[in-house]
């Protein structure tokens, strides 16, 4: 094994293939910063006990595994938790059918509470068996276990379930001949540091990115978007982005990546709703139809079958990649667009409406269809990524499907499924494999889901309400079915209201958060975590994916319509005080908690100062927060808040760090250190 960085060793088996995620890697490996991260939990095995063969169908890796280990990760798990014990079978899935591994944005990435963590360098359809079988001989010396039975009671019969002997990792990887693994050490958030340092560290999004998004209607046109935003401003709903959806085109499915007629004079609405406020987001996805300005050129580059009538473009050759970067700089970002919505570069084995290209297609560079399913969502975000970067300007964007080595793309995954306990699942998940999720608003049961969801998006990542299917606002009308029909629900000025306030909290929240992703940039640290992230020796942690920490000191336990109004909530030892109420609460239990539908309990760690600002409706080039500070305990306490242009990649260089200081008692003090212009005020 070679240690290219602290507590990172890189293993080659076999002859590995050439296409792989590391292969395809466009940020360098954060070095400096993972010798920073310490190593408290050595591994729990050799080198030697590492052991792999090659078979005609491809090769296995197999490592110990002890009958107490847990296991997390595997990227965008909507289903499952702690993966000790299952079979995942890593393939992309838009519609995963249960809780197999599967689905938008499977990473071949775990982390064991033994101490280690490892990444496959793959883009193989993997299999990961997680203690869930034993080789040979395993079994053979065994008596408890191995004796006849006395009683023949169905529970007798069936008795030996879960596994008591020492277990095994194993590893299956078709298709290859090689394949190289890195290893990561430390206890569950030093191997996620590492892994997410190794990836180049985690984004840092525009502010504006972490304020309010809305996407409109499917259908809509130029003037209602232009409506729609005066609105917004009207009723005081805070707003930065508004997302266009297939509308936009002249043909969606697949792509013109050309301006439809509902939009005859876009360049001056960007124009106008840049001067509004507004960010624009564009809606699209891979599949190029025949009238698309590039298709001619693209065919070349392109795999042998096609999605929708349209090209399946190969994102691993250089000239692919030009021409859709060309096309977006010049027409779109060149103009004033701030991002995309990258749809469907998932999978659809389970979706009548099939954009799965064959596993077996072939593409100009080499690329089968298996290889290329698990790569086009990450080398997608790449090309996108390069042309803002090329612009220098911050892109806030989203993606459909991920993968490995994705930390420092700034795009969000996103599902038409809506479990709102799945989304919240995925909130928890994503975090331990560079991902970040966003458990968007839709259409709801009723007002009562609509607050609940809400109340869950704005502590997540992306503040995201997805009014593709509705014409009217959810708060407006919940109801698809009515909403369609143009029909308002009695309560819509409560609930209009109840969303405002709920986004206000969000926009008071903007700079701690955007802190949360300084730090994710510079330690790896995710800015939203399970608890098990930050309490690896608290074994009641271990099996919360309920509750999460959104930044560094507050833990969020949402509630979802089918709770009604009580919940459990666990809290790790240690005082803890209500955000909202200031209540103090011990913790080291499990407490039961009342929360009426207009309240989402959240709770501050002990020993926490937090950065607030006044709700502004967006942020502009020239927004200065006006912000104060709380301080939760009685103990001093400190936080580093971030200060640039917020927009451009300026803060690479010139970014100052306003470390506040609070005690008991005594006014707030402030040491600015470095560059960077004023955007805060106290
Ligand atoms: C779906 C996507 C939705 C919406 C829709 C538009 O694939 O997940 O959010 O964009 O396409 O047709």
């Amino acid at each position: 094994m070679q240690q290219i960085a602290k507590g990172v060793w890189k293993l080659v088996l076999g002859e590995p293939e050439q296409m792989t995620p590391e292969h395809f890697r466009s940020f360098p490996i954060k070095t400096e910063a993972i010798d920073e991260v310490p190593i408290s939990h050595s591994r729990a095995f050799t080198e030697e006990e590492i052991g792999w063969k090659k078979s005609r169908r491809g090769i296995t890796v197999t490592l110990p595994m002890r009958t107490n280990e847990d296991i997390y990760g595997f990227g965008l798990q909507l289903q499952g938790f702690d993966q000790a014990g299952k079979r995942r079978y890593l393939k992309v899935n838009s519609d995963p059918v249960a809780d197999t591994g599967e689905g938008h944005a499977p990473v071949p990435f775990y982390i064991s509470t033994a101490g280690y963590g490892l990444f496959v360098d793959t883009f193989r359809y993997t299999t990961f068996l997680m203690g869930t079988n034993t080789e040979l001989g395993q079994s053979s010396g065994m008596t408890a276990e191995n004796e006849d039975h006395e009683e023949f009671s169905e529970a007798a019969i069936y008795a030996l379930k879960r596994a008591e002997e020492e277990r095994k990792v194993i590893i299956d990887i078709p298709s290859a001949d090689g394949v190289t693994i890195y290893l990561f050490e430390g206890n569950i958030m030093e191997v996620v540091q590492r892994y997410n340092l190794f990836s180049g560290g985690g984004c840092v999004p525009p502010m504006w990115g972490l304020g309010m998004w809305y996407r409109m209607y499917g259908g809509s046109s130029e003037t209602e978007a232009k409506q729609f935003a005066e609105q917004f401003r009207k009723e005081k709903l805070p707003m930065d982005v508004l997302g266009l959806e297939p509308g936009w085109h002249s043909h969606s499915y697949s792509c013109t990546y050309r301006w439809s007629k509902l939009f005859p004079n876009h360049d001056k609405m960007i124009q106008e709703m840049d001067e509004n406020g507004y960010k624009l987001n564009l809606w699209e996805h891979v599949y190029v139809y025949p009238k698309a300005p590039f298709y001619e050129k693209l065919k070349d580059y392109s795999g042998d079958y096609e999605v929708w009538n349209g090209l399946v473009p190969d994102f691993a050759t250089k000239e692919a990649c030009e021409l859709f970067e060309e096309h977006h700089r010049e027409e779109f970002v060149k103009k004033g667009i701030l991002g995309f919505k990258l749809d469907e570069c998932d999978n659809s084995d389970f979706n009548p409406s099939n954009w799965a290209f064959p596993d077996s297609t072939e593409f100009p560079s080499g690329m089968d269809g298996e290889q290329m399913h698990l790569a086009i969502g990450t080398l997608y975000q790449n090309l996108i990524y390069r042309i803002f970067k090329g612009e220098d300007k911050r892109t806030y964007s989203q993606v459909r499907s991920s993968g490995a080595l994705a930390a420092p793309l700034p795009f969000v995954l996103y599902s038409d499924l809506y479990d709102h306990k799945q989304f919240i699942r995925g909130m928890v998940n994503s975090g331990f494999s560079g991902l970040l999720w966003c458990p968007e608003v839709r259409d709801c049961v009723n007002g009562d889901d609509l607050l609940r969801r809400v109340q869950t998006v704005v502590f997540s990542a992306h503040a995201l309400i997805n009014s593709w299917r509705i014409p009217s606002p959810p708060w407006k009308q919940t109801d698809i079915e009515k909403n369609l029909a143009g029909e308002e629900m009695e309560t819509a000025v409560y609930y209009t209201d109840q969303c405002r306030k709920l986004f206000e909290l969000r926009m008071s929240l903007l700079p701690y958060l955007y802190s949360a992703f300084v730090e994710y940039a510079n330690t790896g640290k995710p800015p939203i975590r399970a608890l098990v992230m930050d309490y690896p020796q608290d074994e009641n942690a271990r099996m919360i994916d309920d509750e999460y920490l959104f930044g560094e000191s507050m833990l969020v336990c949402p509630l979802t319509y089918e709770d009604g109004t009580k919940r459990s909530v666990y809290l790790p030892e240690g005082e803890w005080f209500d955000f909202f109420t200031k209540e103090q609460v011990s913790g080291g239990r499990t407490i039961e908690v009342e929360a009426d539908y207009d309240r989402i309990p959240v709770y501050v760690k002990d020993g926490s100062l937090i950065p607030l600002a006044e709700p502004v409706q967006c942020v502009t080039k020239d927004t200065v927060f006006t912000m104060h500070a709380e301080l939760f305990g009685d103990k001093a306490a400190e936080f580093s808040l971030y200060e640039d242009d917020f927009e451009t990649f300026e803060y690479e260089k010139n970014q100052a760090k306003l470390l506040l200081k609070k005690k008991p008692e005594s006014e707030l003090a402030i040491i600015r250190t470095g560059e960077g212009p004023m955007r805060y005020q106290f």
